[in-house]
């Protein structure tokens, strides 16, 4: 039987491959205590307050959540200093990548992005038939911002920066991201993707809400999936000027968020302690697991974030499958200027050791002469 013609670009898609769920590990290797380090997510877990929430709000499942989120829009608004029309929420922040691929972009339109970044970007863009830009990172595997400037075109709609970046943690300053916005000015929206922001402890980190409120062509994306630890709720933001906000709403489905996820973070985002601890453990645990990488020769990009980008010295997928067999799920790399690489997410401080002692069986000697 023949099915509907699929057009070409949505048969050419590649489907997301996610970190692999740890039941599954266990089911495959038999085996019951599985550490994964391949999501970036909290490894203490969600906030105690959010799941305190959640419970409450469990005898109104019945309900349609409320569509716009208003009370945590409300809240998010307060919290950063903008119009609650300044805020969109999107079932995670990958949602809203999405969102912003379908409502800026047409056919053959372009969004300019790090070759070395987050992998949603193209794939967002891909689903939209546009025409992805990339541009290599440094040497150091930041963003080569002049080089993303000079990429934009007249059919530029999008340029995403993800500040810190997901593979590399890395990061870019103030006054690097001041000069790339004085040369891109309102040619194309500035996306900056903050998803780890909560973990960078750098005195010149941007803070791009405020390049929002000064009224520059640019959208933040923030998550709830990070340091707040809902990554299972799938709950994220974004704030731009209320004109980018409207358009963006034009293509979010009528309930894309729930309310036990508008729930959930509506009391996260009150829950200081737990983020301060979870920032505290990660830069404790981030110190300690590149102090070993080190010690053992091991190289790796230094992050400024909760994960680390390991260079292995063999074949990643094989690697992969030794660590796997020893219980760590770690996450393979790949793509331009990463081959063998690895991300390897900051665990507690019994995971991070169980990963270094996978790793110490199978590092060869020379990786530490
Ligand atoms: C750079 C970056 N942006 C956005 C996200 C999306 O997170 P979520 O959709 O869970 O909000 C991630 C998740 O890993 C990420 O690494």
């Amino acid at each position: 039987m023949r099915g509907p013609q699929v057009p070409e670009y949505i048969r050419k898609l590649a489907v997301y491959i996610p970190g692999k769920p740890i039941e599954e590990v266990e089911r495959e290797l038999g085996m019951s205590d599985i550490v994964k380090l391949a999501s970036n997510e909290n490894p203490l877990g969600p906030s105690p307050k959010a799941v305190a929430a959640v419970k409450a709000a469990l005898p109104t499942l019945h309900r349609y959540p409320d569509g716009s989120g208003y009370a945590l829009r409300k809240a998010l608004a307060a919290r950063h200093g903008v119009d609650i029309e300044q805020v969109i929420l999107g079932a995670g922040s990958v949602e809203i990548i999405e969102m912003l691929a379908r409502a800026f972009m047409a056919d053959g339109d372009e969004a300019v992005f790090s070759q070395q970044s987050f992998v949603s970007y193209l794939l967002a863009v891909n689903q939209v038939n546009g025409r992805a830009v990339t541009m290599p990172a440094t040497s150091g595997r930041g963003h080569d911002l002049p080089a993303l400037a000079r990429a934009v075109g007249d059919r530029t709609k999008l340029i995403f920066l993800a500040n810190p970046c997901n593979p590399t943690g890395t990061y870019f300053s103030r006054a690097a991201l001041d000069r790339f916005l004085a040369e891109v000015g309102d040619r194309a929206l500035v996306v900056m993707d903050e998803a780890y922001h909560d973990y960078v402890a750098r005195s010149d980190f941007p803070d791009a809400i405020d390049d929002v409120k000064a009224g520059r062509h640019v959208m933040v994306l923030r998550t709830f999936s990070k340091v707040y630890g809902l990554a299972g709720l799938r709950i994220g933001y974004g704030i731009a000027s209320r004109d980018v906000i409207a358009t963006v709403n034009r293509v979010r489905s009528p309930f894309n968020t729930s309310s036990l996820a508008q729930a959930a973070a509506l009391a996260a985002i009150d829950d200081a302690d737990w983020v301060r601890g979870s920032r505290e453990h990660n830069l404790r645990e981030l110190d300690f697991l590149q102090g070993e990488l080190e010690r053992k020769g091991v190289p790796f990009t230094p992050s400024v974030t909760n994960f680390v980008l390991v260079e292995f010295w063999s074949n990643i997928g094989e690697l992969f499958l030794e660590f796997q067999k020893r219980g760590v799920i770690i996450r393979p790399v790949g793509g331009p200027g990463l081959v063998n690489c690895g991300r390897v997410s900051v665990g507690t401080h019994a995971e991070n050791v169980r990963f270094l002692a996978a790793l110490d069986e199978l590092v060869p000697a020379r990786a530490g002469a």
